[in-house]
């Protein structure tokens, strides 16, 4: 295994919000599939379900959710658990904040101006024009450490889209109008949404491509113990 592989895939993913008109072959889709269920969890209970859309399926799906997203404002319209919790603290709230600030910024959105930033939010339920669609559930009665699971498994499939070229980005947006996605996928009373996730090739021209976020500095979140 080269290494430098695997750090390049590390290094370029990103979260990509706008796509080229260009369709994911299945047999890749299914091979990021295949090889993500390699991903650990506790005990091996691979607790992660996962609907995979694109073409005609991709579209009513998007065009439902822009019915929904119409009427109910998805900010409002809240997921079945908490995205964030009520009382967030340092130094994650400021994170967070530098998170919507570049985002805004790169789009040209002033951040007073709560229309456009609405009108924006609401590209997530179009997966941003990505060719492909994924819905990431769990049963119901599994609890936070399959939770971390899920999260391991969806993490594994955007660095293995990477490594065949795609981009892709994790979409908590789409728990918000979980009613409307169960509704569609037909999900039995036990599944629950997590997230949806946007795959493609991304489109370099694009503004809101051309960010990339920061992160913490090793010391802010690892405390190395008998290292010295
Ligand atoms: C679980 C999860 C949910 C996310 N939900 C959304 C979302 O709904 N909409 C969105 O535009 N980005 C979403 N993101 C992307 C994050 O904003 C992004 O990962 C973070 O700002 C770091 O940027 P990067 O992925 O480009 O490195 C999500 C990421 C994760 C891991």
């Amino acid at each position: 295994m080269s290494k430098s592989d695997l750090f390049e895939v590390i290094e370029t993913r990103h979260s990509c919000r706008a796509y080229l008109e260009k369709p994911v072959d299945p047999n890749i889709l299914t091979d990021i599939i295949e090889r993500a269920g390699r991903t650990p969890s506790n005990g091996n209970v691979q607790p992660w379900l996962v609907h995979a859309l694109t073409g005609q399926p991709l579209e009513e799906l998007k065009k439902i959710a822009a019915q929904t997203v119409k009427t109910q404002n998805p900010h409002i319209n809240d997921a079945e658990f908490d995205v964030y919790p009520s009382d967030m603290v340092e130094p994650y709230v400021s994170r967070r904040e530098t998170h919507g600030a570049n985002l805004y910024r790169s789009l040209n959105i002033d951040r007073d101006n709560l229309d456009l930033r609405l009108g924006w939010y609401r590209r997530n339920f179009e997966f941003f024009g990505a060719p492909v669609g994924l819905i990431f559930c769990i049963e119901r009665q599994l609890g936070q450490p399959q939770w971390a699971d899920l999260g391991s498994f969806i993490q594994t499939v955007t660095y293995l889209a990477r490594g065949h070229g795609l981009d892709t980005c994790t979409q908590v947006a789409w728990s918000r109008i979980y009613g409307t996605v169960a509704d569609f996928l037909n999900l039995p009373p036990n599944h629950m949404v997590y997230c949806g996730m946007s795959m493609g090739y991304g489109d370099p021209s694009h503004p809101v491509n051309n960010f990339r976020m920061p992160r913490a500095p090793v010391e802010e979140i690892c405390q190395f113990h008998g290292f010295d």
